[in-house]
């Protein structure tokens, strides 16, 4: 067995990816996927999951009593690959290890986890393969298909163009996880806070992912040893429903079940809940996933709320677009060409937060450009407004997220974020700046200016990438390729490439 494991495991070691994590339980973690050129890792890199804002915050950890990361065993090889040769900026760096999962504290029969622990090196080694593809595609740095390699076929779509970090990269990771990803959906709990969620409304996407994930069309198994992800299918939305918001319930609600899954299953425990997601786009996601430090900590956390400052953390969260399914649906697509539009900014919202409240104050009953309204007038359609602006303004409210950002896509409007903190979806495959402005809450006085600064022609190109966009934000039932329920597993699989799960168990029998 040994000299099956121990290539494997040197590969994985030497390309892969490199976990950079400070010895100090309580600091930031950061992942960068090292390449082995000396050429910089430059953001069309499969280095995807670099979008840190730049002043992103420290974690807020919601408890001082952090638990302690996974073991850090220190890696020598992997050191050296992290030197300044591959122009990684180690500044931000604080130790240099690889990341090994705790040994898993429980005794299992021997013969069952010997069998899975083979399983789980057959699907890391694929998952090797896959980041060394990855990452020789991402090497070619312009926005093209490079001509010494085919482009993969696809019936459906081919993602092309200044809208993607790295099309090439993005189209073959997602061919990669349509491939391999494998999700196994945890059975516990009861119905309704667990295997449902709202389907109808603001926070109507928790409930239909549960439902499609619960449903089985996308990427279930039933048998947990071949599964790469681990889906936690509680619904936020329903705890603060049916069982309270208070904190005290809602945190036992959460405890006892990771306490259950924790004992009933080796998995939990083999990476402390690294390659476990939950999902939630009730603005007390981030909170309820605070209650058990390692869910919030470790796991994959699928958040409307993408709020940097309540811990979200890029490179191992997943931002979930917030979208209004107001009647079960979301609303169409379609909108004016760019002259028909004769708005230059439009938004209508209630005063929620202090963003609004600062846009309102600068700009309510001031421009007939920018038409910002708290109560929207009667016997104007929300749609059509939308569809005549050039610009949709999409403030935060009570969280970061607005149902706005999608809705302008539909609408063929370009958003216009306007926020702190907030990471916008798919930013690990999309290229925000391409398709949407971004504006600092500093900077509202200057709003219109901005705007007015973006010429036809670049307006234009603009909008015709949001128009290539729409089909990653559109809600399909069933679901379809390239729609908003793959793109969100697709963000999950990319999370879940950047990190390497480990048996310990396997090491003890076998070496
Ligand atoms: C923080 O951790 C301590 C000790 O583990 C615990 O007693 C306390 O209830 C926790 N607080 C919260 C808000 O979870
Ligand atoms: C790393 O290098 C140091 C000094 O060269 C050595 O003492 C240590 O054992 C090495 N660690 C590993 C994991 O190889
Ligand atoms: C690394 O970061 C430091 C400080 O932030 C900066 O001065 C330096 O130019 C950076 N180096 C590279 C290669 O980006
Ligand atoms: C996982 O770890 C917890 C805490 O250390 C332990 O109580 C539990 O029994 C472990 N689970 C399994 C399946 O061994
Ligand atoms: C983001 O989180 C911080 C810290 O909790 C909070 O002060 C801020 O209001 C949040 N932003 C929004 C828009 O909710």
């Amino acid at each position: 067995m040994r000299h099956v494991v121990l290539p494997i495991l040197t590969m994985i070691a030497a390309i892969v990816v490199v976990v950079i994590i400070s010895s100090k339980p309580s600091s930031e973690w950061n992942i960068i996927l090292i390449s082995n050129s000396p050429r910089p890792a430059s953001a069309n890199d499969i280095s995807l999951l670099q979008h840190t804002p730049a002043h992103a915050p420290d974690v807020h950890s919601p408890n001082t009593s952090t638990p302690p990361p996974p073991q850090m065993r220190e890696d020598n090889r992997s050191s050296n690959r992290l030197s300044s040769s591959n122009g990684v900026n180690s500044s931000t760096t604080l130790k240099k290890s690889t990341l090994i999962f705790p040994k898993p504290r429980f005794s299992s029969s021997s013969s069952s986890s010997s069998s899975s622990s083979r399983l789980l090196y057959k699907l890391e080694a694929r998952l090797a393969q896959v980041r060394v593809s990855l990452r020789s595609l991402s090497l070619f740095k312009n926005n093209r298909t490079p001509t010494t390699t085919t482009p993969l076929f696809d019936p459906d779509y081919v993602p092309q163009g200044l809208s993607y970090r790295n099309p090439l990269v993005f189209h073959r990771s997602y061919i990669e996880m349509e491939k391999w990803m494998k999700i196994y959906v945890y059975e516990e709990g009861e119905v309704p806070i667990f295997h449902g969620g709202p389907s109808r409304s603001i926070y109507g996407t928790e409930g239909r992912f549960i439902y499609e994930m619960e449903k089985g069309t996308l990427y279930r198994t039933w048998d947990p040893n071949k599964a790469l992800v681990f889906f936690m299918p509680f619904s936020v939305v329903r705890i603060i429903r049916y069982v309270s918001r208070d904190r005290q319930a809602m945190g036992r609600v959460l405890r006892d079940y990771i306490t259950l899954i924790s004992h009933k299953y080796p998995f939990w425990n083999r990476t402390l809940g690294a390659d476990h997601f939950m999902l939630s786009c009730n603005d007390w996601g981030p909170r309820a996933s605070s209650f058990v430090p390692h869910l919030f900590h470790n796991s994959i956390r699928v958040l409307c709320n993408a709020n940097t400052s309540e811990g979200f953390k890029p490179y191992k969260d997943v931002s979930f677009p917030e979208i209004n399914m107001r009647t079960g649906q979301y609303m169409g697509v379609g909108g004016g060409s760019p002259s028909s539009r004769s708005i230059l900014a439009f938004f209508a919202g209630g005063l929620h937060g202090h963003i609004r409240y600062l846009l309102m104050n600068q700009w309510k009953d001031k421009d007939p450009d920018i038409q910002v309204y708290e109560q929207f007038p009667r016997g104007v359609s929300y749609q059509d407004m939308m569809r005549k602006s050039k610009f949709c303004l999409c403030p935060s409210g009570y969280e970061v997220a607005s149902p706005r950002v999608a809705e302008a896509i539909y609408a063929e409007c370009i958003p216009v974020l306007i926020s702190d903190g907030y990471v916008p979806p798919f930013s690990d495959v999309l290229d925000w700046k391409s398709f949407s402005v971004e504006i600092n809450v500093k900077d509202i006085p200057m709003i219109k200016e901005i705007l007015m600064g973006i010429s036809t022609k670049q307006y234009s190109s603009m909008q015709r990438r949001v128009k290539q966009v729409q089909r990653h934000f559109v809600v399909n039932a069933p679901p379809k390729r390239y729609d908003f329920y793959h793109m969100i597993l697709h963000s999950i699989w990319l999370r879940r490439l950047n990190i390497q799960v480990q048996d310990h168990d396997h090491d003890e029998t076998h070496s």
